[in-house]
């Protein structure tokens, strides 16, 4: 059995089989319809969400299953104290596959160790969130048609943007790769991954103005500044606004850059770049539909003839 921690739990050579399928699925919908009836998802959603869980719940209907869980960990028994280890156990006897998201660090590991079933990390804390790393890359793949021979700006909270770390982690292993770190000082992107870079020979930059780059990029991946993260209130409203892409700003990109963002959006792009072609974060969601949808038939080991 297996459960989906990391992206890096996937060879790339896996994460081309997954991409193709989730194109495949994309052109010819009607044929993967049927292709999890009787199978049930779990999503366990102990944090807030709309994308991911909404679009776990809509790739397994969409495959013909259905859908249990809870969205809030206040409507769980977690409130009377049961642990995760013991709710994966008890989930594994209601559904096939499982999608967790937890505000701890390794919880979804930890239930992953005593589950009966595949688990899927739907976000841990300020870690990893594997499957917007998927659908990150899914969305480059299918719009410029490579995985390699970028050089990506990302943006906004580098610290404690979980989808940041997750998706530099996977750039990593594709070739000439740029990474381009736009934050201010306080949210620069953690030691580990620029250790991590150094010792790879990836080349990086850090820098605060978002101008001085903008024609550089191949890629925007812009975040929002993430309030639950934060200690102190003060901090968070002093650094929230401290990028707004705008139509300005844009018209520095080159003609073909794209701007992704994991969303939800709260200021850090306007919505008068919405209308840009090369906005397209909203794509992005609907292919994280499709590459959930080609997860769990991976997971599940279910092939489709
Ligand atoms: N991108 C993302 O994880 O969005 P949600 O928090 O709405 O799931």
């Amino acid at each position: 059995m297996r459960h989906l921690m990391s992206p890096l739990d996937f060879t790339t050579e896996e994460l081309d089989r997954l991409f193709d399928m989730a194109n495949e699925i994309e052109r010819n919908p009607g044929k993967y319809a049927h292709a999890c009836d009787g199978k049930i998802l779990a999503t366990c959603f102990y944090e807030p969400s709309t994308r991911t869980r909404l679009s776990f719940e809509s790739a397994m209907i969409r495959l013909g299953g259905k859908v249990i869980g809870f969205a809030d960990a206040a409507s769980s028994s977690a409130t009377k104290g049961e642990s995760v280890s013991d709710t994966i156990r008890i989930v594994s006897c209601y559904a096939d596959i499982c999608a967790m998201r937890h505000p701890k660090e390794g919880a979804p590991m930890v239930a992953a160790g005593k589950s009966g079933i595949p688990v899927i990390n739907a976000g841990d804390g300020g870690h990893h969130h594997p499957t917007q790393t998927l659908t990150d890359l899914l969305t480059i793949r299918s719009l410029k048609g490579r995985l390699g021979g970028f050089t990506i700006g990302l943006c906004g909270d580098l610290k404690f943007g979980r989808t940041v770390h997750s998706l530099i982690n996977a750039l990593v292993r594709y070739e000439n790769i740029r990474f381009i770190f736009i934050s201010p000082e306080e949210l620069r992107v953690p030691d580990y991954v620029t250790e991590m870079l150094k010792e790879k020979d990836i080349p990086y930059n850090e820098v605060i103005r978002l101008e001085n780059v903008m024609p550089e990029l191949d890629l925007l991946y812009m975040t929002r500044v993430q309030k639950e993260r934060f200690f102190n209130e003060e901090d968070y409203i002093r650094l929230k606004d401290f990028y707004i892409l705008n139509a300005d700003r844009m018209s520095l990109a080159k003609e073909d850059m794209l701007v992704l963002h994991p969303l939800p959006r709260v200021n850090e792009i306007s919505v008068e770049v919405d209308d840009d072609p090369r906005a397209v974060y909203f794509r992005q969601a609907q292919y994280g539909v499709y590459v959930r949808m080609a997860l769990i038939l991976t997971l599940l080991e279910i092939q489709v003839p």
